[in-house]
């Protein structure tokens, strides 16, 4: 494990088929007046918002709605919430969705009692809260991006053609989360495999990279086994509970800080994958699913030992009598074939991505230094190129 570092996940977390029930009794520890933050509606038809009111009714609280958070949440919509935070003096903000929404009520919490512009102070500049923090709790309904126990928070900025992640300290992270896998079984299949790859690409920015043993890489690859085991379970039959429940807490654990520790990261995926959302406003593990292959083929013979070690503990390729770029292109060649069995998108063209957009799309790219290559910008504009 390298350098010296603090774990510390605040979020308490409720899981199982009972979950709600301890949802009225984490409402004890806050103020009366809840913002109830939910996205385009989903939760009302599958009942889930009926049974979040009457708790919160029985508990006696005041309900500020605040729903319509759309898929990849919108700068507009955000200081739209911080002003209805500040307005209504929120004691908390109960986030009930997917990423989208807990995201979106974690900006709010830092930005509703921030006297400077939110999206320049934390989404440009990258500081840290200096305000008054409103706590932010979830009830999951979409598995995938790890936000309901961690401190992230995406936002989009039509005006700049950019989406930009936060990552936010434990102050912000969530105080409580429930998840309930029920919950899930009726989110649409293309969301579902979405959320599927973003949890495998979460896995991945934080296993390829770094050329040290640790800890960290063996808890990242049995993390991969469950899911590509389970994924394949829940493919044919979203409502096996086992294998959604597996993959519920397989995200879980895949971003909420554990699989970091004592070790460097990528994320380079994911700001190419923002780059495309950012201009086409696309489902977030699809713009994933669609650059990743590019990507790991050009950085590969960079971190060739590890793609190695992908390949024979993750997918099982026989060594025997094969080079190293063999042995992990292999194991790249059985990453496609779980990424086509599940039914993601394979390039940028389907999801809305033109020739003409290559500039833009570099533009709107932030590039990192934790990965085996930091990225040139004509490295840049042949992956987008190659994922068209
Ligand atoms: O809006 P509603 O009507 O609720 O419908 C949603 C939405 O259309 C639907 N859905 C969710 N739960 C459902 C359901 N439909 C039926 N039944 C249910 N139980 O699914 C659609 C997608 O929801 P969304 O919240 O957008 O999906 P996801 O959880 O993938 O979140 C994506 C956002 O999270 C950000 C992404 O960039 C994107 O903006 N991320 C957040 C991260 C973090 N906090 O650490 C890290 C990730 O890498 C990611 O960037
Ligand atoms: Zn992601």
């Amino acid at each position: 494990m390298n350098g010296d570092f603090t774990f510390h996940n605040p979020t308490k977390l409720h899981f199982g088929e009972n979950a709600m029930d301890a949802l009225a009794d984490e409402l004890k520890a806050f103020g009366p007046v809840v913002q109830l933050c939910y996205g385009g509606g989903s939760i009302k038809k599958n009942g889930i918002y009926d049974q979040v009111v009457s708790i919160l009714k029985s508990a006696g609280k005041t309900i500020v709605e605040d729903g319509g958070v759309m898929p990849n949440p919108t700068l507009e919509k955000m200081l739209h919430g911080a002003a209805l935070a500040r307005e209504n003096n929120v004691d908390l903000i109960l986030a009930v969705g997917g990423g989208s929404t807990i995201d979106y009520a974690k900006a709010v919490s830092v930005s509703a009692w921030c006297d400077e512009d939110p999206w320049e102070k934390y989404f440009i500049r990258f500081e840290e809260p200096s305000c008054r923090i409103i706590p932010v709790g979830d009830v999951l309904t979409m598995v995938g991006t790890g936000s309901e126990m961690n401190g992230g928070s995406v936002i989009t900025n039509h005006d700049a053609n950019l989406k930009i992640g936060k990552v936010f300290g434990p102050d912000v992270f969530p105080k409580f989360a429930i998840l309930n896998p029920r919950f899930t079984f009726s989110v649409p299949y293309r969301q579902m495999v979405a959320g599927f790859f973003d949890i495998m690409c979460h896995i991945l920015e934080q296993y390829l990279s770094g050329e040290d043993d640790t800890t960290s890489d063996y808890i990242a690859e049995g993390l991969m086994l469950s899911l590509i085991h389970s994924s394949r379970i829940a493919i044919k039959n979203p409502e096996d509970y086992e294998a959604r429940s597996n993959i519920m807490w397989t995200a879980t654990w895949a971003l909420n800080t554990l699989i970091a520790k004592g070790k460097s990261t990528d994320w380079e995926v994911h700001m190419l994958g923002q780059a495309v959302s950012a201009l086409t406003d696309a489902t977030h593990g699809m713009t994933l699913s669609a650059v990743s292959l590019p990507y790991y083929r050009l950085i590969l013979p960079y971190g060739l030992k590890k793609f190695v070690r992908f390949a024979q503990n993750v997918w099982g390729v026989n060594p025997e009598g094969k080079s190293e770029t063999e042995i992990a292109q292999e194991g790249l060649k059985a990453f496609e074939a779980w990424m086509r069995e599940i039914g993601v998108a394979m390039n940028i063209t389907e999801l809305g991505a033109t020739e003409d957009m290559l500039e833009q799309l570099a533009d709107a790219t932030l590039v990192l230094t934790g990965g085996y290559k930091i990225l040139t910008r004509e490295e840049i504009l042949a992956i987008f190129k190659e994922s068209l």
